[in-house]
C-alpha cells in the first residue's frame, strides 16, 4: 500500500505542481550601485551543521520504494554527481518494511560513491531503524521529516504525534551522522526549532508553505475533500525568519517553494546556509531528462554568482551580512512574532 501512495504523491506532485505563497517576494535586496565584487571571485562552497558542500543547492527528499521511483532517484544522483550537489532520498521507511525494494534507494549511492547522500525517515522511526538507513546508504546525514497535517488529512495517517522529541533525540544520539529534521511544506517556528536544536538536532530545514502542496496532495487521495486545509502552513520566508531567532544560518536549511536563484539567494541571506529544491527537479526530470536538470543546476549556479556579486557577496557566509528589506505579510508576521 505504501508502494502505491509513493507513485500517487508523485503523479499529484507532478499534476498539482507548486502552489501558493512562500513569502520570499516579500524580501527584497538593498540594491548596491558599488559592490566592489568581481564575479571570478564568488565561492559557491558553504556548510551546514558540520557538513561542507560544494554548493548551496540540496536535491531535497522525494522517493524511492517503487519501480518507477529507482529510475527517478537514479537521474537525480546522476545530476547531483555531474554538479556536485547535495542530494537526499526519500523516507527509507519502505525499504526497511520490503527488502525486496532497497535497490530503488541504493542506486543513488552506486550512482554518486563519494557524494553528499542524506537519508530520510519520518519521526516515527526507532533507533534501529534510524541506524540502517544511514548503513543503507552510507549516508552523511539522516533527515527526519516531521508531517502531522500530511498524517492528519491522510485517511489512513498518524493520528498521534506524542514523544516525537523523545524519539529524535535517541536517533541523534545513536546515529553516526549529522541529523536533518525538516517539514515537507507546513514550515517550522522557532520555538521548535530551538527544541530540536537543544536535543542535539544538527540542521533545522523548514520546509515551509508556498511549493509543493501536501496538503493538496493528501486532498487529491481523498473521497471527501478537505481542501480548505489546502492553504495551511507558514510560508518558507516567514519560518526562515522566526528559525533564525534560535538557529544560526549554518543550521538552517531553506525549502519549500525555492524556484530559482533569486528565491535562493533570498533564503540564504535571511539565514540559512543551503536551500532545498524538490518539485521543481522533479518537474524537469520528468518532462526534459536528466542532462536538463544538470543544465538547470549549472543555470542556478552562474545566476547565484551574478546575484552575490551583484550584492557584492562573495561567500555564502557574506551574504549573510547584507542588506534586505521585508515587506508585506513576511513583515507582519515579524511584527506579530517579535522578530527584529
Ligand atoms: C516529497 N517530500 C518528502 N520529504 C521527506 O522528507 N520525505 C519524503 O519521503 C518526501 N516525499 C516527497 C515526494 C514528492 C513527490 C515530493 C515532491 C516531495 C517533500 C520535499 O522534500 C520538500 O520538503 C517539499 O516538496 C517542499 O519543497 P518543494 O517541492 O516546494 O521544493
Amino acid at each position: 500500500m505504501r508502494v502505491s501512495r509513493k507513485v500517487e504523491h508523485l503523479q499529484h506532485a507532478l499534476q498539482i505542481g507548486q502552489s501558493g505563497e512562500h513569502g520570499l517576494s516579500d524580501i527584497r535586496f538593498v540594491h548596491q550601485c558599488l559592490p566592489e565584487q568581481s564575479l571570478s571571485s564568488v565561492s559557491l562552497e558553504t556548510y551546514i551543521g558540520e557538513l561542507n558542500l560544494s554548493s548551496p543547492i540540496v536535491i531535497n527528499a522525494m522517493t524511492g520504494g517503487a519501480a518507477e521511483t529507482e529510475e527517478i532517484n537514479r537521474e537525480l544522483a546522476i545530476a547531483a554527481r555531474e554538479t556536485g550537489i547535495a542530494m537526499a532520498v526519500g523516507s527509507q521507511m519502505s525499504a526497511l518494511r520490503h527488502p525486496e525494494v532497497r535497490s530503488s534507494y541504493t542506486i543513488v549511492r552506486e550512482m554518486n560513491p563519494t557524494g553528499i547522500v542524506f537519508g530520510n525517515l519520518g519521526s516515527e522511526a526507532t533507533v534501529d531503524q534510524a541506524q540502517q538507513a544511514v548503513e543503507m546508504l552510507q549516508a552523511n546525514a539522516l533527515q527526519i521529516h516531521l508531517n502531522p497535517m500530511q498524517e492528519l488529512i491522510m485517511p489512513e495517517g498518524d493520528r498521534d504525534f506524542r514523544g516525537v522529541l523523545d524519539r529524535i533525540a535517541r536517533i541523534v544520539h545513536a546515529v553516526s551522522v549529522p541529523v536533518i529534521v525538516k517539514e515537507v511544506g507546513f514550515g517550522i517556528t522557532g520555538e521548535a526549532a530551538r527544541r530540536l536544536r537543544e536535543i542535539g538536532v544538527s540542521i533545522v530545514d523548514v520546509g515551509g508553505f508556498g511549493g509543493t502542496n501536501f496538503a493538496a496532495i493528501e486532498n487529491e487521495r481523498r473521497e471527501e475533500s478537505l481542501a480548505w486545509l489546502n492553504d495551511w502552513g507558514i510560508p518558507t520566508s516567514c519560518s526562515l525568519l522566526d528559525v533564525q531567532k534560535s538557529c544560526a544560518p549554518a543550521h538552517i536549511m531553506a525549502s519549500g517553494g525555492i524556484r530559482n536563484a533569486l528565491d535562493i539567494c533570498k533564503a540564504l541571506a535571511i539565514g540559512a546556509g543551503a536551500a532545498g529544491l524538490a518539485g521543481i527537479f522533479l518537474k524537469t526530470l520528468k518532462t526534459q531528462g536528466t542532462s536538463a536538470v544538470i543544465q538547470q543546476i549549472n543555470t542556478l549556479h552562474a545566476h547565484i554568482k551574478l546575484i552575490m556579486t551583484g550584492v557584492g557577496a562573495a561567500t555564502i557566509e557574506e551574504l549573510w551580512r547584507v542588506p534586505f528589506i521585508i515587506g508585506g505579510e513576511t513583515a507582519h508576521w515579524c511584527y506579530a512574532r517579535g522578530i527584529d
